[in-house]
């Protein structure tokens, strides 16, 4: 049940000694996030997060999303960034496009994707979560403002304080406000939890739990992680490793990271990696550069880039050992595409010989690179590999000398925004 770090395409790159070295660096770092000592320690409730979770507190999830699926068709989750990408990670890992219908706004202002929505839903029964930690986010506002206008067409205000739920802070900021004032259903955003690590705070759970994710196994797995990858010992933490070695390769000119699957399902969960990763470590003119790649997809468009570009990439696989279904390949009489060599194998045998084949190729060509293999895609492992990702990437900001808890730099759109649209 624990996820494996595969490193045998570092050789070369970056050494057992490299990583080794890094000891001291990373028992400091390590240290700081215990401790609460180093930069940016007032956002570090995310570290022991998941063992504080009440078990009593998963029940009454459950329950209000047992209520929430019998009076609702669909819900609408509105959210960006950290109050966003969790939520769409976490049930496209699981389920793909399947399962109780949700429709994500709050993240663009798409007009045509609005008007879109709201037309497929014009005759839908809807429940709303409104997520936002700070409760001013323009985007998410402003979704909420047509959401509600939409909702006020169909029901009643009794109805609405049945059908709207909010997710925010305790007592700051205007969604708290709306919330108090108009008597929706509301949770709470702990303080010490930055957008981009809440994913296991009411922001995620709320809404997973009226998909219908079995949320009591994902925050097993995170307690779990929580327990492996917070050991410092660099033999035997697959996280630290993790972080060792991204950073010793960041220092050796890899100033890119991307993170490739062979597994459309986790394309999402790139996405939510790439803002955890983006915004923690690209401080002051130092991080590394996250992307993602879906395979094979992107091996026929970028595949050129990442075996014959400029040598500044290292890659992160994200490997599944078995998966849900087969589906065996036809044998054809003809054979004119030649590919009855495969006929009766599953498709993910083939697909597996690909990655493996990609590994070695981009290997060769001067792309170190690692795996991160697990199991099963469940709730279980989603868990566990959230807290992975988030361990090492306190680690690996603190190795990097940046505060990995703050976001200065997403203020300086806004500040122009707020100007263009004369917002005070
Ligand atoms: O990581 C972050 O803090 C940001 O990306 C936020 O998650 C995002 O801006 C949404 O913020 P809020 O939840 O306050 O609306």
């Amino acid at each position: 049940m624990s996820l494996i770090l595969d490193r045998e395409y570092l050789k070369g790159f970056v050494a057992n000694e490299d990583i080794r070295n890094l000891q001291a660096r990373v028992e400091t770092a390590h240290n700081d996030l215990n401790h609460k000592t180093g930069k940016g320690n007032d956002f570090l409730g995310w570290t022991d997060l998941p063992s504080k979770i009440q078990d009593g507190f998963i029940v009454e999830l459950e329950q209000l999303g047992k209520d929430v699926r019998q009076n609702s068709d669909c819900v609408i989750s509105i959210g960006i960034g950290g109050s966003y990408l969790g939520i769409r990670a976490t049930l496209e890992f699981l389920r793909g496009k399947d399962g109780f219908p949700i429709f994500y706004i709050g993240h663009n202002m798409s007009v045509d994707y609005h008007y879109r929505i709201f037309e497929q839903l014009k005759n839908k029964r809807v429940s709303v979560v409104v997520i936002s930690k700070s409760g001013t986010t323009t985007e998410p506002a402003l979704g909420f403002r047509l959401v509600k206008q939409f909702l006020k067409e169909k029901y009643s205000e009794a109805e609405l304080k049945k059908r709207i739920i909010c997710v925010t802070d305790e007592k700051k900021g205007a969604l708290r406000k709306i919330a108090d004032k108009n008597g929706y259903r509301s949770f709470v955003i702990p303080d010490d939890v930055g957008g981009r690590f809440s994913v296991l705070t009411p922001v995620g759970l709320v809404p997973l739990a009226i998909a219908g994710v079995d949320i009591c196994s994902l925050v097993k797995g995170a307690r779990d992680g929580q327990k492996e990858y917070s050991l410092m010992d660099l033999d035997k933490n697959i996280c630290y490793q993790y972080a060792a070695a991204r950073y010793a390769l960041y220092k050796k000119g890899k100033v890119i990271e991307v993170t490739s699957s062979f597994y459309d399902n986790m394309q999402y969960l790139t996405e939510w990696w790439k803002q955890l990763y983006g915004e923690s470590e690209a401080k002051g003119g130092e991080g590394i550069f996250p992307a993602s790649l879906i395979m094979s997809t992107d091996l026929h468009s970028m595949g050129q880039l990442m075996q014959d570009g400029m040598r500044n990439v290292f890659e992160t696989f994200l490997d599944v050992e078995q998966l849900s279904h087969c589906l065996a390949i036809p044998q054809e009489q003809e054979d004119l595409d030649g590919f009855n060599i495969v006929a009766g194998k599953d498709l993910d045998y083939v697909n597996k010989q690909a990655y493996k084949a990609t590994a070695a190729a981009h290997f060769e060509g001067g792309v170190p690179n690692m795996t991160i293999r697990m199991e099963k895609c469940d709730e279980y492992h989603l868990g566990k590999l959230y807290y992975f990702y988030e361990r090492a990437v306190g680690i690996s900001g603190y190795l990097l000398g940046v505060n990995p808890f703050d976001q200065p730099g997403v203020e300086a759109y806004k500040k122009k925004m707020f100007a263009l649209l004369g917002k005070k």
